[in-house]
């Protein structure tokens, strides 16, 4: 057992791509503004489809741009009205400069964001404070739910969540808690507690949980139409923070990235996008998950605030094992990354055991 004071001080991890917002909420020549990793962002579409990121706020006077103007193509700030191009951040006009000036426009940036669509949101890369200007070219793409057929149908959540990323990501994580927080007549019952053995292995900079269930020609299967083929579920953690889960049986599947991202300091906002083939041509499908989605998100989001009222007054925690080992793996993990080593927490396959 390990009983330090296991508060997490939720160091941010930089260089890596968050979802800032949904896109859809980017159309036409709308500004949207939103706070992530403590920085205060405006985000907007440009008329040729591509989204951009900004941080909001003027490089001239520190104005958010967000009160300024989109004409589809440049962003104009409302104090002076100095223009950007929002995707580069480069300045295109200053209005008061005259022949007799020698400032070249060109020369300056509004810090911007690399910016991209991807399963309805719109990701941002968010380099370290004062690494300067970052071009897509620098980094990697941003990630996608893997999907494995082109038909599909597809839903998201979301839900703030008042407290640090850490904690938000541990819930994620924590096997023990559903029982309690997501105890209902239509999920389970405390007393359905039974012992349980997973088995994790390591992954780049994270860990997969591997599970496969015999097939069968039982109820379950038959509603999923597939007969005797096995059911394989993989749910993975990958900094910094993404649960991927997937469950495949024949033709049929399901998938899900649930993100976990710090907003503030202290707050984050859980999202998850989902997609599936299974129940493809039932109606009502959609919505009846959504529902089921919401409430057990809620539930979640719940347990949170309450837990955020705890937390105020700095409590020493501990984490036991083997329920909160996935939980210690993700904070060596996120160590490794801050210290650059590299190390990984696993050093092969690990079985653990709980009851939930
Ligand atoms: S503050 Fe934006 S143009 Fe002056
Ligand atoms: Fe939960």
């Amino acid at each position: 057992m390990t009983t330090a004071r296991e508060t997490p001080a939720a160091t941010l991890l930089y260089n890596d791509w968050y979802p800032a917002m949904r896109s859809e909420h980017l159309q036409g020549k709308t500004l949207k503004t939103t706070l992530l990793m403590d920085i205060p962002m405006v985000l907007g579409r440009k008329q040729d489809g591509r989204l951009f990121a900004m941080r909001d706020a003027c490089p001239h006077r520190g104005i958010p741009l967000s009160c300024g103007w989109f004409d589809g193509k440049d962003v104009t700030c409302k104090y002076h009205g100095w223009a950007f191009e929002p995707t580069s951040g480069q300045c295109t006009q200053i209005p008061s400069l005259t022949s007799h000036d020698t400032l070249d426009c060109s020369k300056i940036f509004a810090s911007a964001f690399p910016c991209e669509e991807r399963d309805g949101y719109a990701w941002v890369y968010v380099p370290a404070p004062g690494s300067g200007r970052q071009t897509g070219k620098d980094i990697s793409a941003p990630p996608e739910l893997p999907k494995f057929s082109d038909r599909f149908r597809s839903a998201h959540l979301t839900a703030d969540l008042p407290c640090n990323v850490d904690h938000g990501i541990i819930g994620l994580m924590d096997p023990a808690h559903g029982p309690f927080v997501h105890q209902s007549w239509w999920w389970r019952k405390q007393a359905s507690i039974h012992e349980k053995e997973k088995h994790f292995e390591p992954i780049p900079e994270g860990f997969r949980m591997s599970a496969h269930a015999p097939s069968g020609n039982s109820a379950p299967y038959k509603l999923l139409g597939v007969y005797g083929e096995p059911i394989v579920t993989t749910i993975d953690f990958v900094l910094p923070n993404r649960r991927y889960e997937t469950i495949r049986c024949g033709p049929k599947w399901f998938s899900s990235i649930t993100t976990v991202t710090p907003t503030a300091a202290n707050a984050c906002r859980i999202d998850v996008f989902a997609a599936w083939n299974i129940f493809y041509k039932m109606p009502f499908v959609l919505p009846i998950l959504k529902w089921f989605g919401n409430r057990f998100v809620r539930q979640d989001q719940v347990t949170m605030i309450q837990q955020a009222e705890g937390l105020k007054y700095n409590p020493s925690l501990m984490l036991i094992d083997d329920a909160d080992r996935p939980a210690k793996w993700y904070f060596a993990l996120k160590q490794a990354r801050l210290d650059g080593t590299g190390t990984h927490p696993m050093s092969g396959p690990v079985t653990l055991r709980w009851r939930s």
